[in-house]
């Protein structure tokens, strides 16, 4: 376990029992996201850094009982916490660093991603890990229920220009990392970054 790792478990640790408390309003723009992934009944999806599963009940509905949903995160307290709210009656958890994930190439059809790339230590590497898992034509979603400038008020600091979600960086990471995107939204109450595998 790399420091990185270490200091993300501790991080989320700490938070892990107050985690779905803390946002008890934001179910239905994780499932407006989810929508966007255009899933079908049957259909294979990752919730990749699924914390407490917050996204796992709207990604089970869009797949039915016939489709399969995972979930992975990195820390214990975080999957947990998962557990007891219920939410592994909609999705498999796998306790896994997202950058070496136990599934096979292009199994999946679409990765969920929220507030998850900010913690990555290598994000082009892990975003080409999550590309492999995907099928060409897959889609990969990151969002979080929260603009980035809204975000950084939050947490008493501001975007700079080389921020790795600002539209031009993202849209160069992914390209480095095997996605094409295809939509990009910074808003006040959202973004959402949307990406196709490339062939
Ligand atoms: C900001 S939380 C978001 C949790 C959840 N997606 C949500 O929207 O409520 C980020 C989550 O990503 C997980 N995480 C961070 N780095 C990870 C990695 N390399 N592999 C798997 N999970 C990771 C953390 O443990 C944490 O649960």
């Amino acid at each position: 376990m790399s420091d990185d790792h270490t200091h993300v478990q501790e991080f989320f640790t700490a938070r892990a029992a107050d985690w779905d408390r803390r946002f008890p309003d934001d179910a239905p723009a994780y499932a407006a996201a989810v929508a966007e992934l255009g899933l079908r009944e049957g259909g294979r999806v990752l919730d990749a850094g699924c914390g407490t599963g917050r996204a796992l009940p709207a990604l089970r509905a869009a797949v039915g009982p016939s489709g399969v949903v995972l979930g992975a995160d990195l820390t214990p307290a975080m999957l947990r916490e998962a557990a007891r709210a219920g939410r592994d009656r909609d999705g498999v958890l796998l306790l896994t660093d997202v950058a070496a994930l136990p599934l096979r190439s292009s199994s999946l059809d679409a990765v969920f991603a929220a507030g998850l790339i900010a913690h990555l230590p290598d994000p082009a590497g892990d975003l080409r890990e999550i590309a492999r898992v995907v099928r060409p034509g897959g889609v990969l979603a990151l969002f979080h229920p929260i603009g980035r400038a809204a975000l950084a008020a939050r947490q008493g600091r501001t975007i700079t220009p080389d921020d790795l979600r600002a539209e031009p960086n993202l849209r160069a990471l992914l390209t480095r990392s095997g996605w094409r995107m295809t939509s990009y939204a910074d808003e006040d109450d959202r973004f959402l970054a949307l990406a196709v595998r490339a062939d």
